[in-house]
């Protein structure tokens, strides 16, 4: 047995460095054994020579990466399975491509599993305010289901630079002076405060954004697994919520335009007034692409809007459907096609044989454009360098969902997609071929069919908007 002592659960370094001189040793899998603890020797306490550079073997790249991932994963043999790969590829150069193959199916398994982590941690790390002597702190305890903190607290250097943040997890700490972020020893949950004023503003927001009639508990709990639930304020209503679902769906119905939440949006344009807009950021994923908006200074809609409203829906959707703007309580709510021209949406898609759940629905224009009208606020049309400025989001999402159909919903969203002017009522219904591969079909928007005034008309109007769904149906 050749015993390796690496330095922490994550020393990517330590592991490359054993393994690398295991194999030169001729050290078989089965009699290697990695440990994570002190050495007073070094990486081997019986004396193996350090590795030597051997230009007849190399690792590829694809599998540097995927080891720094599978090593964050929480399985105790994660350092044995990669020794195994890495002595298997001796004889194997090409492996790691082989994804059938036992070891390597289970090592993406597990690099998913970190991935999948980092990403939950992204979405439910909850910082709560300190008053601290010097000013203003932020803290948050989270517990990762991998260890990924290093990997992932520079997205939060990223997304919220002008905060002084540490976020405590079981593994470690990682502390954002507003300069520069360091990694600190683990911590425990006492050591995090346990509310906030910000806390009612999570729950608002929550409350604001739970749609009753697209209710699936499933399918929640796999987005927001019950074990990030202890940390996350607006999970406290979640039961209260789903209880109320029914009841809530029959009144949201029909129920008449909402008031702004003053205290959301004053929350929200505080977080927007302190998140630096980063002009050259570029999203690689929908959620970041969904959180970067919220700083979003490419034109003044920001302004007066609650937040920025992105798309929603299947990541990976064949179908793209893009409105004109968010309206009132999309505004509120977060998300596209949540009022009523949301459910004429929904009828008519379910009428053509579309499930919503399956495509991508977002607007051309992220925040809601309006004028105080009393106490509501009524929609106005953005103007075409509002829509210019924004194409920017909706390219990133079209380069992150890539959909082979994207169905435009009235003017605004053609000049968003296709960045000509069109005449919808003389151009609907008919597949334009894109540069990337992609087909529009444009149409009216579902507002207009709300809008008409005689019941003959909208009827009519209403089935050949039907029809050019079907259309798209059949180009899917
Ligand atoms: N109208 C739109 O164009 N988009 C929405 O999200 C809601 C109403």
């Amino acid at each position: 047995m050749r015993l390796a002592t690496l330095t922490g659960e994550t020393d990517f370094d330590g592991w490359r460095a054993a393994a690398r001189a295991l194999r030169q040793a001729g050290v078989p899998p089965e009699e290697a054994v990695f440990r994570v603890g002190r050495s007073v020797a070094g990486l081997f306490d019986d004396g193996l020579p350090a590795p030597r550079p051997d230009a007849s073997f190399h690792t590829s790249r694809a599998f540097v990466d995927l080891a720094q991932s599978v090593i964050l994963h929480r399985s105790a043999d994660r350092f044995d399975l990669l020794y195994r790969l890495l002595w298997r590829m001796k004889a194997e150069p090409d492996l790691i491509r082989v994804v059938t193959d036992v070891d390597v199916a289970d090592a993406i398994e597990r690099a998913k599993n970190v991935s999948r982590a980092s990403h939950k941690m992204k979405a439910f790390v909850r910082f709560r305010r300190i008053e601290a002597a010097d000013g203003e702190r932020w803290a948050a305890w989270f517990e990762p289901a991998h260890r990924v903190l290093e990997r992932t607290a520079p997205f939060f250097a990223r997304r919220f630079p002008t905060m002084r943040w540490a976020i405590l997890t079981p593994d470690g700490s990682a502390v954002w002076d507003g300069d520069a972020l360091a990694f600190g020893p683990p911590a425990t949950r006492d050591m995090a405060p346990s509310e906030d004023e910000v806390e009612d503003f999570w729950k608002t927001y929550y409350a604001s954004t739970f749609n009753p009639a697209r209710l699936k508990l499933k399918a929640m709990q796999g987005e927001m697994p019950k074990r990030y639930w202890k940390n996350l304020p607006e999970a406290a209503l979640i039961r209260e919520l789903t209880a109320q679902a029914s009841a809530r769906t029959e009144t949201m119905v029909g129920a008449p335009a909402t008031e702004p939440n003053l205290r959301l949006a004053k929350t929200l344009s505080r977080m927007n007034r302190d998140h630096a807009f980063d002009e050259g950021f570029i999203p690689s994923t929908l959620d970041e692409l969904g959180q970067a908006v919220q700083t979003c200074r490419r034109c003044p809609l920001w302004r007066d809007a609650t937040q920025g409203v992105c798309g929603a829906g299947a990541k990976q959707a064949r179908l793209m459907i893009v409105g004109e703007q968010p309206g009132d309580q999309e505004d509120l709510a977060g998300r596209p096609f949540v009022g009523p021209a949301g459910q004429v949406l929904d009828e008519a898609l379910a009428e053509a044989g579309i499930d919503r759940d399956d495509a991508f629905v977002t607007n051309a224009v992220k925040h809601f454009k309006h004028e105080p009208r009393g106490k509501r606020r009524i929609h106005k049309t953005p103007l075409v360098s509002e829509i210019s400025a924004c194409r920017w989001w909706l390219d990133a999402e079209r380069r992150l969902v890539k959909p082979k159909v994207i169905v435009t919903l009235g003017a605004t969203a053609a000049l968003g997609v296709l960045n000509r002017k069109i005449a919808v009522m003389t151009e609907r219904g008919e597949p334009l071929p894109q540069p990337d591969g992609s087909q529009v079909l444009a149409t009216v928007h579902p507002s207009y069919l709300l809008r008409l005034p005689d019941e003959a008309t909208r009827r009519a109007e209403r089935r050949r908007f039907v029809e050019d769904l079907k259309r798209v149906r059949a180009l899917l």
